[in-house]
């Protein structure tokens, strides 16, 4: 089972986490210069699975975009809307559909440690595809995931899988956040890294690319290890789609 979002206080304690640390310091800046946020954007930036909403309102604040923020637990969006931000709209999404936007009218979109929540294969490919129908054709999508290679390596914040111990694709691997508060244990699944890229492709997205920065690196905080810590894979939504094309929504 993956983390129950909706079970007592587990909303209100990851976003304790990620105040408790440098949330920053986790990747997200790679996501941000991926999708070009420092430049105008034509049309909203969409977050799929914000959880709590501070990714949400930190790209409202710190590059002025519309932001459009959808999560599938409603106790996260709950958290997220008990701090409005004037250019962050919130939506709760199932079965990974977001029929609230038209097909090509969002700008980018980024999912940060959502794609290692899946149990299944099958949900990312779903997730992506419905993401390529509502990016405009030449939006970039950006999921950042925890690097499947480092399973077991202890970071300053975290760690996920065991040490010595080998995952097989889909297996539950457990990921520790430890800040000064404690520890938050999350249950998310083992995923190599052509899994995450052939998603994207699956789904129809072009040049699709994967990057995996070591420390010392400006994006990646006070880490030291030689690993890397995080998984950034990148892809491009092509031109409208062709009538019946399978990869079309
Ligand atoms: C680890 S949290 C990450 C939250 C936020 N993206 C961040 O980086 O802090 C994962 C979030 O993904 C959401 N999520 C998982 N699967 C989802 C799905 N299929 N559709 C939408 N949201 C999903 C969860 O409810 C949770 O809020």
């Amino acid at each position: 089972m993956p983390t129950d979002w909706n079970a007592a206080n587990a909303a209100d304690e990851y976003l304790a986490a990620a105040d408790a640390l440098d949330w920053l310091d986790l990747g997200y800046r790679l996501v941000f210069d991926a999708l070009d946020l420092d430049h105008p954007q034509p049309g909203p930036v969409l977050d799929y699975g914000c959880g709590p909403g501070q990714v949400a309102r930190y790209v409202a604040d710190t590059y002025g975009h519309q932001v459009i923020a959808v999560d599938v637990a409603p106790a996260m969006l709950d958290q997220a809307a008990a701090h409005p931000h004037p250019l962050v709209r919130l939506h709760r999404v199932t079965d990974q559909a977001l029929p609230f936007l038209a097909d090509g009218t969002v700008a980018a979109a980024l999912s940060c440690f959502v794609f290692v929540e899946q149990a299944h294969r099958s949900t990312q490919v779903a997730i992506s595809r419905e993401v390529r129908r509502v990016l405009r054709p030449g939006g970039r999508f950006a999921v950042l995931t925890t690097h499947p290679d480092s399973a077991g390596i202890p970071f300053s914040y975290f760690q996920f899988g065991e040490p010595g111990r080998s995952y097989q694709p889909g297996d539950a691997m457990t990921t520790r956040i430890t800040t000064a508060q404690g520890s938050l244990v999350l249950q998310d699944y083992f995923w190599p890294v052509e899994v995450y890229r052939s998603a994207l492709t699956e789904a129809g997205f072009v040049d699709v690319s994967c990057q995996a920065p070591v420390p010392p690196h400006p994006a990646l905080g006070r880490e030291t290890t030689p690993h890397p810590p995080v998984l950034l894979v990148t892809g491009t939504a092509p031109g409208p789609a062709a009538p019946g094309d399978p990869n079309t929504h």
